[in-house]
């Protein structure tokens, strides 16, 4: 595991004004661990918008599009240096370990075109837009608070990371062969987005009033979260798209 250290960078991050809970020693450990995970994850994710920048150039990308994916980088950057100031303010250190993070799949089956819009469509499309339904849940539950604020900031560049998926596969002008291409993708892909979620997601609801507000999550919450994403801006986007997502994934095969 590769170390992680934003010292440096938390220092030099201004949170919003406002009034942090004070947290007994157990809660308080929770809410760090929290923060921690946020900030480890953030920055594991510029290293996967590099990788798509790097397979968006071998698809012949826009330009544009190009720059796009270089700047969501630096913002998944900026959402750790945050998520590191939190963690600071709530007095922990913010020093973690980077989750590993392998690098995007080739796909040498196909086209670097193809390659590239799968590796898209399960970034942007799937983890983004839950992401960005998930940050959303916990950001409301923190309305007028430090970490909400902190949430909502992340938030408006997680919206960006989703729609540049949707849209650039929206423009891109699948042919049928794409589509049935990417829709045998997402026999994999789905799946695998839903074991990753409720692997990440833990099903207990958040203990205390207090903790809520530090910004622990509500698991309980969170999972109903995903599933709606999944059933109501997933599942129509895709078939929007031209993809059949008939898949086999319900909340009720999870229960
Ligand atoms: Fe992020
Ligand atoms: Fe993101």
């Amino acid at each position: 595991m590769i170390a992680l250290d934003l010292t440096r960078e938390a220092a030099r991050e201004v949170l919003p004004p406002g009034v942090l809970p004070s947290l007994e020693l157990g809660p308080l450990a929770l809410a760090l661990a929290t923060w921690r995970g946020r900030m480890e994850n953030e920055h594991a994710s510029s290293l996967v918008f590099a990788g798509l920048l790097g397979q968006a150039v071998e698809a012949g990308a826009s330009a544009r599009d190009q720059a796009d994916l270089a700047q969501m980088i630096l913002e998944e950057q900026h959402h750790a240096r945050r998520c590191a100031a939190m963690l600071k303010a709530l007095g922990g250190e913010p020093v973690g370990r980077l989750p590993p993070v392998r690098p995007l799949p080739r796909h040498e089956d196909t086209t670097r075109r193809l390659a590239y819009f799968r590796n898209l469509l399960s970034v942007c499309c799937l983890s983004e837009t839950v992401a960005v339904a998930l940050i959303d849940a916990e950001r409301l539950a923190l309305e007028g608070a430090v970490p909400g604020q902190v949430l909502k900031e992340i938030l408006a560049d997680e919206v960006g990371h989703a729609r540049f998926g949707w849209r650039t596969l929206e423009a891109a002008g699948l042919t049928a062969e794409e589509l049935a291409d990417l829709d045998r993708y997402l026999q994999t892909a789905l799946p695998h987005l839903v074991a990753h979620e409720l692997a990440h997601l833990s099903p207990l609801p958040v203990p205390t009033e207090a903790l809520a507000e530090a910004g622990v999550c509500d698991g309980a919450l969170a999972r109903d979260v995903f599933w709606s994403t999944v059933e109501e801006v997933i599942v129509p986007s895709l078939k929007k798209l031209g993809l059949s997502a008939n898949r086999n994934v319900s909340r009720h095969a999870h229960a």
